[in-house]
């Protein structure tokens, strides 16, 4: 029998999650308000989409997964992201009105980066990026659905940043050098993340996010967080470790492939309720307050 350890980088990460607790503070606390700018932009609360990409018609419903979660982030005025896709799909997402970040594969044919980069601008996308965490696969460079990726310099990314207008986001980030690297770079934002656990034993998000923090004080550069995000307990957690916003993921897809639209508003709107009502037990009136002074590590 062949013996075989497996590593889910995701149940480590679950695990580090529920690890984290958090104490009440109800004397003089107030209602708490969830709203949170980005970009120069307000939005709802600092609770954003994944950035998706595959996803079909769920019950024979007329519009994609991807059109479906957009419309709902426009109605819950949350940030859209999305990722691999062709440009038609891509200008489908923009023309639901939600303010869509498009993050682009690291693809071989760099030719067809800058052209997505290019045209995501042209129609109107919030921002662009790159998933980073994508470039390596088994055999070397990574090959999704048939395409091959391709190493990524600091020159390649810093060219990347300095042919848009938008914002840049850095998605896949995963250690302090890296942080610093895409602060360097230009980069606006970066996304925190093991995209579900790409690397063996990746550390938690939240585990390494104080340190990236750190690293980062002083620079313009937001900090989201994915990975295992399913509630408004997960937003503030890693709110209060440093994230300015929030990423759901794989949680929203059972919502999602039920009720499409209106299911994803529900899930994201008990995110955002859940965070409400621990902001309002730990006595952090606003979204910029929370701090990790009532955080417990067990
Ligand atoms: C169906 C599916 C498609 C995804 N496609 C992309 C993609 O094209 N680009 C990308 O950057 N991340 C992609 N991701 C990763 C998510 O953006 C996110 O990083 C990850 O799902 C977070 O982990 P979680 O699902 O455990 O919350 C995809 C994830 C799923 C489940």
């Amino acid at each position: 029998m062949e013996y075989t350890r497996i590593s889910d980088a995701n149940l480590i990460t679950e695990k580090y999650m529920d690890s984290i607790l958090i104490e009440e503070r109800l004397i003089d606390s107030v209602v708490a308000d969830i709203k949170t700018s980005f970009f120069g932009a307000e939005f709802d609360m600092p609770v954003m989409m994944p950035a998706f990409s595959h996803l079909k018609n769920y019950n024979g419903r007329p519009h994609t997964g991807l059109e479906e979660y957009s419309m709902a982030a426009k109605e819950c005025n949350i940030l859209n992201f999305c990722g691999m896709m062709e440009n038609e799909q891509f200008k489908k997402l923009v023309d639901t009105g939600a303010k869509t970040v498009r993050i682009v594969k690291p693809y071989a044919d760099n030719g067809k980066v800058r052209d997505q980069m290019q045209y995501a601008e042209s129609i109107g996308a919030f921002g662009i990026g790159m998933d980073i965490d994508h470039i390596f696969g088994e055999n070397g460079p990574d090959v999704v659905m048939g395409e091959e990726m391709a190493e990524q310099t600091s020159e390649m990314l810093r060219s990347y940043v300095d042919n848009t207008k938008l914002p840049f986001v850095i998605k896949g980030v995963l250690s302090v050098q890296d942080a610093v690297k895409s602060a360097d770079i230009g980069a606006k934002a970066i996304i925190v993340s093991h995209h579900h656990g790409r690397l063996p034993y990746a550390v938690p998000p939240m585990m390494i996010l104080p340190k990236i923090k750190e690293a980062l004080k002083g620079r313009d550069v937001k900090i989201i967080v994915d990975c295992g995000i399913a509630g408004g307990a997960d937003v503030f957690k890693a709110l209060a470790l440093g994230a300015d916003a929030c990423a759901v993921g794989r949680s929203m897809l059972p919502s999602l492939e039920k009720d499409g639209v209106e299911g994803v508003k529900e899930f994201i709107r008990k995110v955002g309720n859940e965070l409400r009502y621990i902001m309002s037990f730990t006595g952090f009136s606003k979204v910029s307050d929370i701090d990790d002074s009532v955080l417990y590590k067990m």
